[in-house]
């Protein structure tokens, strides 16, 4: 009777204060943001290569596969290699949802364990770094060998790998609204979560070839939910500059 009960009480902790191997969460806290019309014009109006850059993504669409060969069988070796590594993304005090992450690109010294989420990374500060601060490879980085072709190929930011387990989801939000943002969203789908992962913009229901990198306008609307465990991505924050978005266009899947 008492294991019973003891056994409810850790059912009613996990996702709620501990992961599933009995370690803490560490919460994220979500800054108080100021209004955007109070923010400094030196944060919100954009330079000439920023409304250069925005315009041109803003040609390519909404959610566009690239034409990078990510290979199933390699994936699943790798999945095999990071199985100890992943952590519960940005878990929120009383919200349960089954995320779980690895960090691959972040600050100086970073571990592949360590808080992936923004709001993690500022419980203590107070503040959300930048993603362009963030641009040191952990040790996990060399295990995803199925993605090196996408590693050598751009400049990184914050980058890491996210799976979402059944029930995992993320509410409808925008990432980086403003022209001034400093990195362009890319997503790479791992192995096959066609069916059991479903991914809106602008509430429509996104199709999604598996092993596939995406170009995705993260400042529109967007939500996701897995139906399913294991539907696993790497969400890459690219240094949003000339030259990498003239790499985005010389890599469409659907090009010319
Ligand atoms: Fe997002």
């Amino acid at each position: 009777m008492c294991y019973i009960n003891d056994t409810v009480r850790y059912m009613d902790k996990i996702h709620l204060e501990v992961d599933k191997d009995n370690r803490k969460l560490v919460h994220g806290i979500e800054p108080a943001t100021a209004l955007y019309e109070n923010f400094s014009r030196d944060i919100t109006y954009p330079t000439q290569e920023q409304m250069a850059c925005e315009a041109q993504l803003s040609a390519i669409g909404v959610w566009e596969p690239l034409s990078f060969k990510i290979k199933d069988h390699i994936w699943k070796e790798n999945e095999k290699a990071v199985k100890d590594l992943w952590r519960p993304f940005q878990p929120k005090p009383g919200i349960s949802n089954d995320r779980e992450s690895i960090l691959l690109y972040g600050a100086e010294g970073s571990e592949p364990t360590d808080p992936c989420g923004l709001a993690q990374m500022a419980r203590n500060t107070g503040v959300k770094p930048s993603e362009t601060s963030m641009t040191y490879p952990t040790s996990a980085k060399d295990m995803f060998t199925c993605l090196t072709e996408v590693f050598d190929y751009f400049d990184f930011g914050r980058s890491f790998a996210v799976r979402l387990n059944r029930g995992g989801h993320y509410p409808p939000h925008r990432d980086h609204l403003l022209l001034t943002r400093p990195t362009i969203r890319l997503i790479a789908f791992l192995g096959d979560s066609t069916d059991k992962l479903r991914w809106e913009v602008e509430d429509r229901r996104m199709h999604v070839i598996p092993n596939h990198l995406y170009y995705v306008d993260t400042r529109k609307t967007h939500s996701l939910w897995s139906s399913s465990h294991r539907s696993t991505m790497v969400v890459f924050n690219v240094i949003k500059n000339w030259e990498n978005v003239m790499k985005i266009l010389s890599k469409l899947k659907y090009f010319g």
